[in-house]
């Protein structure tokens, strides 16, 4: 998608009258790339500006699917250095000088497509825009083996998806973990091993995933330890 910019007021990139929908047939498209593609509430996200055209005069990303200045995030002038913050800046986005764009702390409220406009040299623009959709920390327990034998297995339960900072805390039969040495946890407590599990390790088991801005604790989880 190529944006046609008409004119440049003083230090400001160019204003967007009409969109033309043509793409350069020699140069690669510029695109938005999410990373990671699948972020949980709490975590930082990336929207990579990929193939950004050369020697670019600066950069503005909005929210939405259109350029919008009243959703204006943030513009950069590549000269200058200088990030402008716009009116839909939340104090926790930063534009890099290549055009990415960190989202710190993402949550719900920022799901939704981020249009980035690129200025180019000729005063002509370029637009892409992507997505995000932060995925609630939704913890559940699984478990490594459904039936375990007792006396003879041993069982690692998980507690939700590997998200990044997030901290867990575990409970059996609604008490914190007794100190047993047939209970392991994991260096980031997601996992617990349970180490020979005997009829007295059914359970159940709780745990709570929690980071900035989400907190979320399973639903009860019992082993069906099998027995001679
Ligand atoms: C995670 O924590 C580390 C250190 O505590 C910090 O440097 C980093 O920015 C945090 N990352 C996220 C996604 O919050
Ligand atoms: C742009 O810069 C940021 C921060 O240095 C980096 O994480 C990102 O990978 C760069 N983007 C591309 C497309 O190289
Ligand atoms: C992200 O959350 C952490 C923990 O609440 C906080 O310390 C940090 O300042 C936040 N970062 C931003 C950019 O809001
Ligand atoms: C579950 O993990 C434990 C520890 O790694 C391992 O000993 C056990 O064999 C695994 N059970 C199954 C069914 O894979």
């Amino acid at each position: 998608r190529v944006f046609r910019a008409a004119g440049q007021g003083e230090g400001q990139l160019p204003r967007v009258s009409l969109l033309t929908f043509w793409t350069p047939p020699t140069t690669a498209r510029l695109t938005v790339e999410t990373v990671p593609p699948l972020a949980a509430e709490g975590n930082d996200v990336l929207l990579l500006a990929c193939n950004v055209p050369e020697n670019p005069l600066g950069y503005a990303w909005h929210r939405g699917e259109r350029v919008d200045n009243s959703q204006l995030i943030a513009s950069y002038r590549v000269d200058t250095n200088v990030t402008a913050k716009g009116p839909a800046h939340s104090n926790r986005e930063t534009v890099y000088p290549n055009g990415t764009l960190l989202i710190q702390n993402i949550t719900q409220k920022d799901t939704g497509f981020h249009t980035l406009l690129v200025s180019k040299v000729d005063l002509e623009t370029e637009g892409q825009t992507g997505h995000l959709s932060p995925h609630p920390l939704g913890c559940i327990i699984t478990s490594n083996n459904s039936r375990p034998w007792e006396h003879k297995d041993t069982v690692v339960l998980t507690c939700g998806a590997e998200t990044r900072n997030t901290s867990y805390t575990w409970w059996i039969n609604n008490q914190s973990l007794p100190n047993s040495t047939r209970l392991e946890l994991s260096e980031d407590k997601r996992t617990l091993t349970v180490f020979t599990v005997t009829r007295n390790d059914t359970g159940p088991y709780v745990c709570e995933a929690r980071n900035p801005v989400s907190v979320s604790r399973s639903d009860p989880f019992t082993l069906n330890v099998l027995c001679e």
